[in-house]
């Protein structure tokens, strides 16, 4: 089941082999599952259909929908082919109000890896009280450590030096919130490990109640929260334990009830990319009112949950007083092949990084790319991207693969072979994650 092969079909799309990737874990939570794996082929096929627009502002009877919550117990009554529906939005931003640009003009996303043990880790696993044993890789049996010493250097410029200070001093009174999914929640993770040595333990606090996790910073009035949110749109993957895993259902126009909880946030990051990686995807639309779904291949719903997305910052967030980050897709190292032809394994046993320039594996998907480029490119004045990808491409090196806590018990077929296990997805701390938020910083 481990073959990547490119089908020579006559669809006018892409046929793709679908990684199916379903985490789902709490922070404080003993009953956490990751599962990785994989889907026969599954062949999109965009029918020639009518488009119609729909603009996502929702009253009356929709709004009282929208605000009904999906869970695992939500239920499509039919299935029928997508009608071809699109979200239409438009951007409000006045375009000669321009956000604070950086004076600088360096492109901070591309550079190189450099070994350097003198200034980092920027923290140690063990001192940070808020790991996660998803990622506490060094704890879970890891011994090679030369993921934790690697330096992002851009090829024109300098980073700004991490400094926990300075940027509590620029989270001051102020709501920093990330939204997404897990390996959101990681960067989420690490950056309060980043950030919380400088405040003493009893001025520090956390709130583990899910999906909203807030850890707060008395002193500094500022709160660094995540909230749990794979899909951006609601949907019943929203509850981060308890979700259903063989029926994908949400709402393409609807971003209520998680708007509800980040739009008091003065800083947001987002990301969504992986869940949508795992085949078709239910649309419930906000004016159905009989639980009729339509079924639509991920990418073109990531589409419609971007659309609506862009759709709640065009309009109703202003970008001189908050800041809305996107982070890119985070990529996967499942197959070592694409890094080392001939090879059968995956992230399993890979020591350091690659050092092969535009390195892009099949995990980071161009179509995602281009999509998440076209949306972003008009929000420009809005959001700021953290193109996270092509960097982190080269981190072979940085998952956990079996070094974290699984979830379930692993059976002695998979204990004989570790690679058949191995998490190639997450990034072990500290580590690349880290990285991310040194961007963030450097951009804030
Ligand atoms: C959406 O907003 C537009 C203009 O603000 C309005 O004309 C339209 O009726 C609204 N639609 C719904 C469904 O509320
Ligand atoms: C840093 O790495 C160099 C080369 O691998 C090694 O000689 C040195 O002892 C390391 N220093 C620390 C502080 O780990
Ligand atoms: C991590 O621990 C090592 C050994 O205890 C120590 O030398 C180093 O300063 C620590 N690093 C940080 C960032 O606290
Ligand atoms: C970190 O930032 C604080 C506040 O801006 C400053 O006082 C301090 O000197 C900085 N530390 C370093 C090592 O640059
Ligand atoms: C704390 O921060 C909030 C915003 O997050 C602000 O409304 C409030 O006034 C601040 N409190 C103080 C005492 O500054
Ligand atoms: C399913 O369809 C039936 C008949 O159209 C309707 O009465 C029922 O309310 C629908 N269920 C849901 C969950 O919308
Ligand atoms: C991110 O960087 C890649 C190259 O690494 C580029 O192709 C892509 O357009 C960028 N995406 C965004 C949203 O900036």
């Amino acid at each position: 089941m481990q073959r990547w092969n490119r089908k020579k079909a006559h669809f006018p799309l892409l046929v793709l082999f679908f990684l199916v990737f379903i985490v789902f874990s709490t922070l404080h939570s003993e009953h956490s599952i990751q599962q990785i794996h994989e889907n026969p082929d599954h062949v999109l096929n965009h029918q020639q259909v009518p488009t119609a627009y729909v603009k996502p502002n929702l009253s009356g009877g929709e709004l009282k929908r929208a605000a009904e919550i999906l869970d695992r117990f939500s239920r499509c009554n039919t299935t029928k082919e997508y009608s071809g529906r699109k979200i239409s939005w438009v951007d409000h931003s006045n375009k000669h109000i321009q956000r604070r640009v950086s004076s600088e003009s360096c492109d901070v996303f591309s550079g190189k890896w450099v070994f350097d043990n003198s200034s980092y880790p920027l923290y140690n696993e063990s001192d940070c009280p808020y790991m996660s044993d998803q990622l506490a890789c060094h704890k879970h049996g890891r011994s090679d450590l030369g993921y934790r010493y690697w330096r992002w250097q851009p090829h024109n410029c300098n980073l700004k030096r991490w400094n926990a200070t300075e940027m509590w001093e620029k989270l001051r009174n102020k709501r920093l919130m990330f939204v997404g999914d897990s390996l959101n929640r990681g960067q989420w993770i690490s950056m309060i490990c980043l950030l919380q040595s400088v405040i003493p333990e009893h001025k520090r606090s956390i709130t583990p109640n899910a999906p909203l996790t807030i850890f707060r910073a008395e002193e500094y009035n500022a709160t660094v929260e995540f909230l749990w949110a794979p899909l951006l749109v609601e949907s019943n993957s929203d509850d981060p334990v308890n979700h259903r895993l063989d029926e994908r259902i949400m709402r393409p126009d609807s971003v209520l009830n998680h708007a509800l909880k980040w739009e008091h946030a003065d800083i947001l990051i987002f990301n969504t990319y992986l869940w949508w990686r795992q085949g078709p995807v239910k649309l419930l639309w906000t004016d159905e009112e009989n639980g009729a779904c339509e079924e639509l291949d991920g990418l073109g719903a990531m589409e419609l949950a971007m659309g609506a997305w862009a759709d709640w910052v065009s309009s109703k967030f202003d970008p001189l007083k908050k800041r809305v980050f996107f982070v890119t897709m985070s990529p996967t190292h499942l197959w070592s092949r694409e890094w080392n032809p001939g090879s059968e394994g995956n992230c399993y046993g890979e020591k350091s990084p690659i050092d092969l320039q535009s390195y892009w594996g099949s995990g980071s998907d161009l179509g995602t790319m281009r999509m998440v480029d076209k949306i972003l490119s008009r929000l420009s004045s809005k959001v700021t991207v953290l193109n996270i990808t092509q960097l982190s491409e080269y981190r072979k090196d940085g998952h956990p693969s079996i070094f974290r806590k699984f979830w379930e018990t692993l059976r002695p077929e998979q204990l004989s072979n570790p690679a058949s296990y191995s998490d190639c997805i997450h990034w072990c701390l500290p580590g690349v994650s880290d990285v991310w938020n040194e961007l963030l910083f450097h951009l804030l």
